[in-house]
């Protein structure tokens, strides 16, 4: 088979390409190395990647239609898997614009390249954050998400709605994939886990955003692949499905474990909490299991052990 990631150098699209050439697939990845985070950091991430003849990638940008065009004549994919994005809540409501420009338009390219090009198959990431601070736990892919509180959010949901008007115009099969907190290796810096790891081992200070009761449902990268990679092979008709470990770590659970995993204590440094964060994530995964299988299988103190493994040998 052959598969478009975009977004491939990121975090979750560097794994995906591994674990799809890895099955004898070829990927083609694009990317524009948005300067979200360092370029440096996402070249790095696809080392392994563009060393395997089955991986070819190109610099480009979802929202420039004629890059897009030019990727899409070259190649006949199968299926397109879209991880390209403005990702991260609070940068997203100082720069919104920026983030319905990539989220929800260059979605659109993506859709328009498909339908000129005859590409009927797409895997789109959307995200825990679409539920807002949702009353009901665990959150249901029919629960309403039509109160998001970021702009980061309000572009995913708006971003799985144009995926709906092309499912129903042009009879796209598309699965729009809600990933709750993703965690691994190569995860991004400006995550959680990621800074407060480094600062621990920097014996520096970490910003902690309320009483650290907030809870979040992280979700190893390898079962965002599994989920993933079930979904490219099951795809049909158009279904949104969460994605996550279905299982909630509080703020101060999340700090210990890393403590005990480095034995070193962090300093704390207590703020208010944040505007756009909410207060829990929570999945229910009971359709990802029916739909696609699937099955996710990583402990969060097994998880945060790879990551501080990689972390340290980086
Ligand atoms: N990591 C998480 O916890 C998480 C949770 C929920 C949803 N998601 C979604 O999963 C997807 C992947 O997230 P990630 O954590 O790997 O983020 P990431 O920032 O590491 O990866 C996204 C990639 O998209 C690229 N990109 C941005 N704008 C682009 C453009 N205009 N053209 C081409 N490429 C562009 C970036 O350079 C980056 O490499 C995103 O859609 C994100 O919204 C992630």
């Amino acid at each position: 088979m052959i598969y478009l990631i975009t977004g491939s150098a990121g975090f979750v699209g560097s794994h995906l390409a591994d674990k799809l050439i890895s099955l004898g697939h070829r990927v083609i990845g694009i990317d524009n190395f948005d300067n979200f985070y360092a370029k440096n950091i996402k070249k790095h991430n696809i080392l392994s990647a563009i060393k395997n003849p089955n991986f070819i990638f190109i610099e480009a940008d979802i929202t420039h239609q004629n890059e897009l065009f030019d990727v899409f004549s070259k190649y006949n994919f199968d299926c397109v898997i879209h991880l390209a994005a403005k990702a991260g809540v609070r940068p997203s409501i100082k720069y919104p614009s920026e983030y319905f420009k990539v989220n929800v338009d260059g979605t659109v390219s993506i859709l328009e390249a498909m339908k000129q090009f005859g590409v009927k198959k797409l895997i789109n990431a959307s995200s825990s954050s679409v539920y807002g601070n949702n009353p009901k736990v665990p959150f249901s892919e029919t629960d309403s998400v039509d109160y998001p509180i970021s702009p980061y959010a309000a572009s995913k949901k708006a971003g799985e709605l144009v995926c709906h008007t092309y499912h129903h115009l042009y009879g796209f099969d598309i699965f729009c994939l809600r990933f709750f907190t993703v965690y691994g290796p190569r995860q991004r810096p400006d995550l959680a886990i990621h800074k407060f790891t480094e600062k621990i081992i920097n014996s520096q200070p970490i910003d902690v955003y309320g009483d650290g009761s907030t809870a979040r449902d992280y979700t190893y990268i390898d079962d965002i692949i599994q989920g993933i990679c079930l979904a490219i092979e099951k795809v049909k008709g158009y279904e949104i499905i969460n994605i996550g470990e279905s299982k909630t770590i509080s703020l101060s659970k999340m700090i210990s474990v890393i403590e005990e995993k480095l034995n070193k204590k962090a300093i704390v440094n207590r703020l208010p909490m944040q505007p756009g964060d909410v207060n829990l994530t929570n999945a229910d995964i009971s359709k990802a299991k029916q739909i696609l299988g699937y099955n996710p299988i990583w402990k969060f103190e097994k998880g945060i052990e790879e990551f501080i493994k990689w972390k340290k040998n980086d």
